[in-house]
């Protein structure tokens, strides 16, 4: 095989194993598809970023000697509040207080003040009196439910839910469904009502690569009609839905009927840490049995501080996730009117599907040298023909800015026929 053909024909798939190489052969072999990558200017991956993120960054990515401004059109930071003033003060003012780390897991020593009232209040966001906080969102929801399911449950997960949450039922009995179908839900359902004897369905509340959102009231009916517990990732939901942008629950009114809902603070609330908000006895339980919390050391000082003041803010600052749907609402009609293929999209993600991974890759690396950065989504993480381009907005963007995106992408679709 040529080694110049080897991306167009090869995937990550290819890699995750190579039968009778041991890892360091596995390691040189992946080198070679990499490296093939690089030398088509499509690994727009780990482009380095300087200074602070707002609808623009200055940004070097490998190909180029400098740094130059591009639109920023990649991070989850959907209320742009990674660089509001109060958010940096309340990481800076913990910063000062605390000192720089926590020092030791949660149970040990790790937990001040300031981490128990971050509990509180995202517990209290979420529609609980108690919450548990960790150093990451994956660390949380992988380990918290590696704590609740054994050998003799089942997790009756979305096919599309969040790695974090498929990667946790490696030790009890998984199910998918079909993703956001209710039918495949039910059937799912029906055919484990008598079999486990704790039955979770696991979704996220918005899908991080469709931007779509779960039907969550239908859910939690058919969890009742069949005696399941429901768990949610409000990842991408929060700050995003809801009149106050509380999240899913909210979005849908279905406080104290969901019994999980972890996320993240790595998104709107624009700084790092997982947590898992659910009843008072099941919190207790998983601070003992959810690995992530027991063996890894709390969130640090900073990272609590700027979550808190984030909190605070989608409090008082209305008006920035007013500015984020004025932007999607924009983003979205113009897609439309120009005839993107941009799949069920409610939110500010958007996919823009091409359908083939070449063209994805293509599109991304022209969007690059124009300085406009989004990211491809390509096989294996979504089937070879919904390949796209990942657009997430933020309430930061201009219209302006969003006007640029939308010409380059319209002449983009154009070029790559995949618009008329
Ligand atoms: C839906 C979802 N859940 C969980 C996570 C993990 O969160 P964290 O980045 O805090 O580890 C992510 C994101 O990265 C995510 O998109």
């Amino acid at each position: 095989m040529k080694s110049e053909s080897i991306s167009a024909i090869k995937s990550l798939a290819d890699f995750y194993d190579l039968p009778g190489k041991d890892i360091m052969q596995r390691a040189k072999e992946f080198k070679v598809f990499l490296d093939d990558i690089k030398d088509k200017k499509h690994y727009n991956y780990k482009r380095t970023s300087y200074g602070l993120a707002t609808g623009t960054r200055m940004v070097k990515d490998h190909y180029n000697a400098h740094a130059k401004e591009m639109i920023y059109l990649s991070a989850n930071d959907y209320l742009g509040l990674t660089s509001h003033p109060k958010v940096i003060e309340g990481g800076i003012a913990a910063l000062r207080q605390y000192g720089s780390g926590s020092g030791s897991a949660p149970l040990l020593g790790g937990t001040t003040d300031l981490h128990l009232q971050l509990e509180k209040e995202i517990a209290h966001l979420k529609g609980f009196t108690t919450a548990l906080i960790h150093a990451s969102g994956y660390a949380s929801n992988a380990s918290a439910i590696m704590a609740m399911l054994g050998k003799e449950d089942v997790a009756i997960t979305d096919m599309f839910a969040h790695a974090s949450l498929i990667d946790g039922c490696k030790n009890t009995n998984q199910k998918f469904f079909k993703h956001n179908d209710l039918e495949s839900l039910e059937h799912v359902l029906s055919m484990c009502c008598e079999t486990y004897r704790t039955k979770l369905i696991i979704v996220d509340g918005v899908y991080s690569m469709d931007g779509d959102i779960a039907p969550l009231d239908k859910i939690v009916a058919l969890a009742k009609q069949f005696g399941a517990y429901v768990m949610v990732d409000d990842a991408h939901a929060t700050g995003v839905l809801g009149a106050t942008g509380r999240g899913s629950c909210e979005h849908f009114n279905v406080y104290n009927q969901v019994d999980i809902v972890c996320g993240t603070f790595s998104k709107s609330l624009a700084s790092v840490g997982g947590f898992i908000a659910a009843k008072p006895e099941l919190i207790e339980l998983l601070q003992f049995y959810s690995r992530g919390y027991m063996f890894a050391s709390a969130p640090t000082p900073a990272a609590v501080g700027a979550a808190l003041a984030a909190i605070q803010v989608t409090k008082t600052e209305p008006q920035i996730r007013q500015n984020l749907w004025a932007n999607i609402t924009y983003f979205k009609t113009n897609l439309l009117q120009l005839g993107f293929n941009i799949g069920s999209s409610q939110t500010a993600i958007f996919p823009i599907i091409t359908g083939n991974d070449l063209v994805t890759k293509e599109i991304c690396r022209e969007l690059n040298e124009m300085g406009i950065y989004v990211n491809p989504v390509l096989y294996p993480a979504v089937p070879r023909r919904f390949a796209r381009v990942r657009i997430s907005l933020s309430a930061a963007h201009t219209k302006a800015q969003l006007d640029v995106t939308l010409n380059a992408l319209e002449y983009l679709g154009k070029k790559y026929k995949i618009i008329a």
